[in-house]
């Protein structure tokens, strides 16, 4: 995939984010910031990644970060970039899910915040800070063939639900929503110096956020045979390959633009 920069990755300590974590760290990137709200889980990934055992390990820190802390954020990611010298890719993986019975008339206020709170502003601030990181380095260079590939690659996270709306995802739908039309403005702004900004749109995907518990395994399991023509959940590798793509040089005419990777979810 031509991944030989530095990775920041929010939302590192489960899932998806830990996933991509590992998947950057096969296809060789030079360095890891692994940032999450969770710190024990975020040293269990730090650990995963180092039992590797690659050839060529790449440097990791891992940072304590709620990424709806302004301050912290841009405290941060300059840390990083100080850390590493430059800040390559950002996966904006941070995330969270709140289904609310009876939907929108019944959304209390904390409750739309929060999620609005971590989904879609924890995405710009962290997007923010990185871009002006970025904006000043010097663009990457292909380790295949030496072309000029990008100034920085930015994955931010939406999912189908910024296509599509489902029942009782009032706030977490329009979070999403907002990822993408976030996306799509940015990646406007700074195509022509040589900064991408993507999303990736997972489907439904096998992870602490969809297999927390039994009643909501049913559920999901009930969703998927009836409206996923794979008929299966995606695992988080694969939705992880999907943002290494959108990262590394092979997408290096690639902005603005969601990649849904969800089994055939929204061709429907
Ligand atoms: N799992 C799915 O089916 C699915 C589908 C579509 C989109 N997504 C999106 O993918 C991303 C990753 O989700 P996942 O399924 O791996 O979930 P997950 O719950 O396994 O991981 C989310 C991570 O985000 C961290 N986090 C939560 N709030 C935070 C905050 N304020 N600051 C920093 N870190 C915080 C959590 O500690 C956790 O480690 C999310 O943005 C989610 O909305 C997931």
């Amino acid at each position: 995939m031509d991944i030989s920069g530095v990775a920041l990755i929010t939302g590192a300590a489960s899932g998806i984010g830990a996933a991509t974590a590992i998947a950057l760290a096969r296809d060789g990137c030079s360095g890891l910031a692994l940032a999450d709200i969770n710190e024990e889980s975020i040293s269990k990934v730090m650990s995963q990644v180092q039992a590797l055992g690659l050839p060529k390990q790449p440097r990791i820190h891992s940072y304590v970060l709620d990424v709806t802390d302004e301050k912290a954020v841009d405290r941060i990611v300059a840390e990083v970039a100080q850390a590493f010298g430059r800040i390559d890719y950002l996966v904006n993986a941070a995330g969270i899910a709140k289904k609310v019975p009876g939907g929108a008339a019944f959304t209390s206020t904390p409750d739309w915040q929060r999620v609005i709170d971590v989904n879609l502003t924890g995405s710009f601030f962290v997007l923010r800070a990185a871009a002006q990181v970025m904006l000043k380095q010097s663009p990457l260079l292909s380790t295949i063939d030496g072309r000029e590939l990008q100034r920085g690659s930015i994955v931010n996270f939406a999912s189908i639900l910024g296509a599509v709306g489902v029942p009782m995802t009032t706030a977490y739908t329009a979070s999403k929503h907002g990822v993408l039309g976030l996306t799509k403005t940015a990646s406007e702004d700074y195509a022509a110096k040589g900064l991408r900004i993507n999303a990736i749109c997972p489907g439904y995907t096998e992870t602490p956020m969809t297999m927390g518990n039994e009643l909501v395994r049913d559920v999901m399991a009930e969703k998927v045979q009836k409206d996923v023509p794979m008929r299966r959940m995606g695992k988080p590798q694969e939705i992880a390959d999907g943002v290494v793509y959108l990262c590394g040089g092979r997408s290096s005419f690639v902005t603005g633009t969601g990649l849904f990777v969800d089994g055939g979810y929204t061709q429907r």
